[in-house]
């Protein structure tokens, strides 16, 4: 039997009853779109994320689109403005600017981190900059103070694209990610460390004028119904994935706790030359480890080796933005360590209830890989 790279079904039958339960709530109680399932979850998903406001949306490219749309409703960012972003990234954070006509600047990241340099932001800053645009890529929690602190000096926003990082913490801050900008955006994608049966998406923000916004945007732009005040999109979260996500973010924490065991294990048992593994962060609870990546110079050959070993690996991600045809006007840039990241980086499985077994033998055969 092959280890799959991701046992959605196990992770989910995890909590059968619950989620059962849950969805025969919505049923007998005969509402679906915006009602007490939603509700109760965006203040509940507040709470754990340290915020004032949370807002359920229908995927997590649109949280970051409606945010930065918000901004325009309230004439903070124009058409041709730009938002800097990290180059390495899941296209999703770069698309949502291009959405709303803004530029994404794009910024190389740290080998260490994978996550955007903060010391090679101030020098792509320039009269049309208004937001600084972080990821918490792969579950680790950007280097945030740093970023807001540029931010700050800049008169800039800052947008936390929480995606793959839900529960994280910013160590210095002592904030959880969602809370640690103007505005954050999460994905309740299946895959990610807390995830809906179908898409979902959620906002977080401390600012009443921001929410408010976006409140009405979701909903055609209104706040009482047939009373537009914006031309604004359909984008919420229904009943059923409300009430789906209430159960499992119950167990949100005791989930990243066995991610964070995993990843640990792996970095002190995988011994091969031939492989970096990501860094440990000084502060066990920065990291989510939504995925446990690792680079080689020979990664077709690993990733052959592993598939014959039957371990199924993923790659995330093989193609940069910038190199993609849909940014045809960014393919003659060039970002080395962004490449290098994409040539070079496997996703080895992670996720809660993976069996010590199979981590062990995961390990054993990453240790017998040659070169
Ligand atoms: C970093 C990042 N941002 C945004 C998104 C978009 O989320 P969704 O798939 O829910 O639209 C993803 C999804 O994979 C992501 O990884």
């Amino acid at each position: 039997m092959t280890i799959p790279f991701l046992d959605l079904k196990k992770i989910n039958l995890a909590f059968k009853d619950e989620i059962l339960q849950s969805i025969n709530g919505v049923l007998d109680s005969g509402y679906f779109i915006l009602g007490n399932e939603n509700n109760n979850f965006e203040q509940e998903f507040a709470e754990f994320c340290g915020t004032k406001y949370s807002l359920g949306v229908a995927n997590g490219l649109d949280a970051l689109i409606l945010i930065i749309r918000a901004y325009k409703e309230l004439g903070i960012f124009n058409d041709g403005d730009e938002i800097i972003v990290p180059a390495n990234t899941y296209i999703a954070s770069i698309l949502a600017i291009s959405a709303n006509n803004l530029t994404p600047i794009l910024v190389e990241p740290s080998i260490e981190t994978y996550n955007i340099n903060p010391t090679l932001i101030a020098q792509k800053i320039t009269k049309k900059t208004k937001a600084i645009m972080a990821v918490h890529l792969y579950g680790r929690c950007a280097e945030m103070a740093k970023i807001v602190e540029i931010a700050k000096k800049y008169n800039l926003k800052v947008i936390d694209d929480c995606a793959q990082a839900h529960g994280a913490i910013e160590e210095s801050l002592q904030k959880k990610v969602g809370n640690l900008g103007d505005a954050g955006a999460f994905s309740f994608y299946p895959g990610k460390n807390l995830g809906a049966l179908g898409d979902g998406g959620a906002i977080t923000t401390n600012n009443f004028e921001l929410y408010q916004v976006i409140k009405a945007l979701r909903n055609y732009g209104s706040h009482e119904k047939y009373h537009n005040l914006y031309k604004g999109t359909n984008s919420r979260l229904d009943e059923i994935q409300a009430g789906i996500l209430r159960a499992k973010l119950r167990h949100l924490n005791a989930e990243n706790n066995l991610r964070q065991e995993i990843a640990q294990h792996y970095i002190q048992n995988i011994k091969n030359e031939a492989i970096i593994c990501p860094q440990l962060p000084s502060f066990k609870t920065s990291h989510v480890w939504h995925l446990f990546t690792i680079r080689t110079k020979n990664r077709q050959k690993l990733q052959d080796f592993l598939t014959k070993e039957k371990i199924q690996t993923v790659i995330h991600y093989p193609i940069p933005p910038h190199k993609q045809k849909a940014y045809q006007e960014f393919n003659h840039l060039s970002f080395p360590i962004t490449e290098k990241i994409h040539e070079e980086i496997l996703s080895l499985p992670l996720y809660p209830y993976l069996e010590k077994n199979h981590i062990d033998k995961i390990i054993e055969a990453v240790n017998i890989f040659e070169k």
